[in-house]
């Protein structure tokens, strides 16, 4: 679909991916829009026409991708490519090399996307703090969690090199070793599992935003009732956490020498971290916005949109950001797990429709489906989001809505889903 002809726009942004919102931030920063998507019919027809041109692709394709883009800058020439969801970060990163316009490098996103690549990059230097060990097959692993377990004396954690989302993040010691090895899938562990030691302590995120290389602290989120074994899965995040002045000077630090190194210049980044005493130890990093809406808690709490922030400084408009941005309020979102089952008609907004700050809510299974248990991001029920000035009456807040919200989307009847091997 392609609009008639018009003068030359000063800037052209390709969106690789998206969900409407997306596409409607990328309309108000760049002159013209080309998206890129799988499935287009997803984003709303209004936004749809008001794109420069929509191209239906298979945005994990990255080759398809950069063929396609590479014949469209022949006659609608780009300024800059982004990408906010996982699946399609390294199709942008692949065209912004093969077009030498504006985004972040292949390299640099590849080893945002591989926890081996990563580490691997870090070894020798101040964030190497974490004991850990490659293994494409069982047996390596095996030796691997062996070693570092009567290293540490604890149980270690085994996790898929590229995963996502807590899928198959386990906590393993010698006796179990064999039984959740034994459970991961042939392809998971030929693509890397990546075996490192259990780090303690409180679980956060770092959002940050990257202008032209240059990196802004955006604030830090708290995980709510921080993911533990079995199966890892977040329930919950806060934003802004507020933290001691020398603590978040440590993290700040930290995460821009973590961007540096893995060369991120452009746009939004999601960092993991933990801390334990004075120690910041790196879980993991995203050359992406944050998943589970903690976009979208940023900007409740910042009153800023730093996803279009990111945008309009990629297609070269001045867009600024001062070192500090202070948060007018608190912003959290809870999701609602389960054992899965056949999901009650009782609408979610019904039964929290009181509570004070409630923002979004939303099941995630429709009435009349059968959810499945919870074991993973990907098969959580339901989310609420709340904002709020003050933090504690946030908090209280949550809780309610939780608890209503449990009650709201608990599953009639004994899980008629059989259980994922491995998951
Ligand atoms: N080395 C580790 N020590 C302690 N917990 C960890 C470690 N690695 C992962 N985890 C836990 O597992 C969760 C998921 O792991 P993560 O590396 O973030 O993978 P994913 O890409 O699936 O999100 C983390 O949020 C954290 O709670
Ligand atoms: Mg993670």
């Amino acid at each position: 679909m392609t609009r008639g002809q018009q003068a030359t726009p000063r800037s052209r942004l390709l969106l690789v991916g998206g969900w409407s919102a997306i596409v409607e931030k990328a309309l108000r920063c760049a002159d013209e829009v080309v998206l890129f998507h799988g499935t287009p019919e997803e984003i709303e027809p209004v936004l749809r026409t008001t794109c420069r041109a929509v191209e239906t692709v298979d945005t994990r394709n990255e080759n398809a991708c950069v063929s396609r883009a590479r014949t469209l800058h022949q006659t609608l020439p780009f300024t800059a490519v982004a990408a906010v969801r996982d699946v399609d970060c390294l199709a942008a990163a692949g065209i912004r090399d093969a077009l030498g316009i504006a985004g972040n490098s292949r390299t640099a996103v590849d080893l945002t996307r591989n926890k081996i690549a990563m580490r691997q990059t870090l070894a020798g230097g101040p964030l190497d703090t974490v004991a850990w060990a490659p293994a494409h097959d069982r047996a390596t692993a095996r030796l691997a969690i062996d070693a570092l377990s009567a290293a540490s004396g604890q149980p270690v954690i085994v996790k898929p090199a590229t995963g996502r989302g807590s899928l198959d993040v386990r906590l393993v010691s010698r006796e179990t070793a064999e039984e959740v090895l034994a459970g991961y899938p042939e392809t998971t562990v030929a693509g890397g599992l990546i075996v490192e030691r259990f780090v303690d302590g409180a679980e956060y995120s770092v959002e940050t935003v990257s202008l032209n290389g240059h990196h802004h602290l955006l604030g830090v989120t708290e995980k709510l009732n921080p993911p533990r074994p079995p199966y890892f899965v977040e329930e919950g995040h806060l934003f802004p956490k507020r933290l001691p002045d020398l603590m978040l000077t440590r993290i700040r630090e930290r995460i821009f020498l973590l961007l540096e190194t893995l060369g991120i210049e452009h746009g939004l980044c999601h960092t993991e971290i933990k801390i334990d005493g004075e120690q910041v130890h790196l879980i993991e990093t995203h050359a992406r916005p944050a998943g589970d809406r903690i976009w979208r808690l940023m900007e409740l709490a910042l009153g800023i949109d730093p996803i279009e922030i990111s945008f309009t400084a990629l297609v070269g408009r001045t867009a600024a950001l001062p070192d500090e941005v202070p948060a007018a309020r608190f912003a959290a979102i809870g999701y609602v797990s389960g054992d899965g089952g056949p999901v009650p008609a009782i609408p979610l907004a019904d039964a929290i429709r009181e509570i004070p700050g409630l923002t979004e809510s939303r099941q995630l299974y429709p009435a009349g489906t059968i959810a499945p248990p919870t074991r993973d991001s990907y098969s959580r029920h339901a989310f609420v989001i709340l904002a709020d000035p003050c933090e504690t009456a946030l908090r209280g807040n949550l809780e309610t809505a939780l608890s209503r919200a449990r009650v709201a989307c608990a599953c009639s009847e004994r899980p008629v889903v059989a259980e994922g091997v491995g998951r």
